[in-house]
């Protein structure tokens, strides 16, 4: 049998990925076995080039379409100061759902009024933050919040524009943890209840809210767009019924994020094209027929901007095999910095950086370094023979794996760089363990 070797997986990789002369994995133009050297790993990479290739994508393939689009970037899916000024170059605002995102957009410099303000269970001092700082949009998600927000705009003497998250009933056929816009999900109020209509009804007449539009979101991981067209249509629907009946105008309709990244070979994502071609017809078509004003379009992608932009690479120690059943190759980090295989039963590809040009000649699972079994980042992913010291290149790791990590095992999370034209530049330290004792008191 003839084996490939790593080239035919180069496309999960950052659009800017390669391979030099030693045969190396190249990103962004910097050599990912030297990163490794030089930072240590775990390390993730972001390349830079990516992340504004698809900015570019979506204004380009909604903007066409339907110009009077805004695409907000999720920070959840990973935030920080150095991507968030990135974002904001490129014309992108922010859907923040903590005071603590809120103050990373904050500290890049993020002017405020492109923010939006999500969550099931605002607290009272994020929602004060938030007014003082005089954010965006308050997206209102449940009758607590639809009554306390009114108070302390009050307090505070401001009236704030908003919209409410309403839960479509839509199944968004995605993994059940990530499925947000059905009837029974914490989030949002429902259409089918008539506590929709109940919210509108209140926050159309309450003072200090001002009603901008409607807002959804089905899930994360849509390869659908079928989810996204059905919602439409029920949101719309419901927003002509409630301007007869509480001459409400809906100017925003935010239909959140949820665009797919691929992360194996045989699991293409459609391109956002796909999507925007859907939905903008669909918004057309409707506002049309039920006589509606075009209103302003919100899309908020998060993993689809970062998740083929960011790669973990992580260097190889022992192994354990077991005759006739497996092998398992364990590198230096895990569940702590990549939780999404053990929660979701994720599935990632993988390379060696060092190797690209060597026949895939084994199958072999790839375990982390954390105490507990279900610490498996691979389950049977083709790689040539590996030896302790070679760096495993994850790619497809730029999306909620940073941001859900853990100090497991009192671990350091881990330092992530971004690489541009052949340079590369710390854009968080690793955590030293100093880090891990800094809030304890004895
Ligand atoms: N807007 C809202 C209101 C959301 O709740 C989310 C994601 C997004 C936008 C962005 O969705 P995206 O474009 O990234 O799919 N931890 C999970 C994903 C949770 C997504 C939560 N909400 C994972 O690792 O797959």
């Amino acid at each position: 049998m003839k084996y490939q070797d790593a080239l035919h997986k180069l496309t999960l990789f950052p659009d800017t990925a390669g391979v030099n002369q030693q045969g190396h994995l190249t990103i962004g133009g910097c050599d990912a076995v030297q990163l490794a050297a030089i930072y240590g790993t775990p390390l993730y990479v972001f390349d830079e080039a990516t992340i504004r290739a698809k900015c570019s994508e979506y204004r380009q393939e909604f903007g066409q379409r339907y110009p009077n689009t805004l695409a907000i970037y999720a920070c959840k899916a990973f935030t920080s100061q150095a991507l968030i000024r990135i974002l904001d170059e490129e014309g992108l605002g922010f859907d923040v759902v903590s005071g603590g995102e809120m103050h990373i957009a904050m500290s890049a410099g993020v002017p405020l009024d492109k923010v939006y303000f999500h969550g099931n269970n605002k607290g009272e001092y994020e929602l004060k933050k938030a007014l003082e700082a005089g954010i965006g949009r308050v997206v209102v998600d449940n009758f607590h919040e639809l009554a306390l927000l009114p108070r302390l705009c009050g307090e505070l003497g401001k009236t704030q524009d908003i919209l409410l998250r309403l839960s479509p009933g839509v199944d968004p056929h995605t993994h059940k943890h990530v499925a947000t816009g059905i009837l029974d999900s914490k989030f949002g109020f429902p259409i089918a209840t008539g506590q929709a209509e109940e919210a509108l009804r209140i926050a159309v007449s309450t003072p200090n809210l001002r009603l901008i539009g409607l807002h959804f979101h089905l899930g994360s991981s849509l390869f659908e767009v079928e989810p996204y067209v059905k919602a439409l249509e029920i949101v719309l629907n419901f927003a002509a019924r409630m301007k007869q009946q509480h001459r409400f105008e809906l100017r925003e309709l935010n239909i959140g994020g949820g665009f797919p990244a691929q992360y194996l070979l045989n699991t293409p994502a459609p391109p956002v094209s796909v999507y925007a071609e859907a939905v903008v017809s669909a918004l057309m078509r409707e506002a049309r027929r039920l006589r509606l004003k075009q209103p302003r379009l919100i899309i908020e992608p998060g993993r689809s901007i970062v998740a083929k932009a960011g790669t973990a690479l992580y260097k190889i120690g022992g192994s354990k095999d077991i005759p006739g059943v497996r092998r398992y190759v364990f590198v230096d980090g895990g569940m702590a910095d990549n939780i999404r295989p053990a929660l979701y039963d994720s599935k990632y590809e993988a390379v060696v950086a060092n190797k690209m040009g060597k026949p895939e000649t084994d199958v072999v699972t790839i375990a982390g370094k954390f105490c507990e079994s279900g610490d498996i980042l691979i389950k049977d992913v083709r790689l040539p023979k590996v030896e302790a010291g070679d760096i495993l290149a994850m790619p497809t790791s730029g999306a909620y794996s940073i941001p859900m990590s853990s100090n497991y095992n009192a671990s350091l999370r881990p330092a992530i760089v971004m690489v541009k034209d052949g340079s590369a530049r710390l854009i968080r330290r690793r955590e030293t363990y100093d880090d891990l004792t800094a809030r304890d008191s004895v």
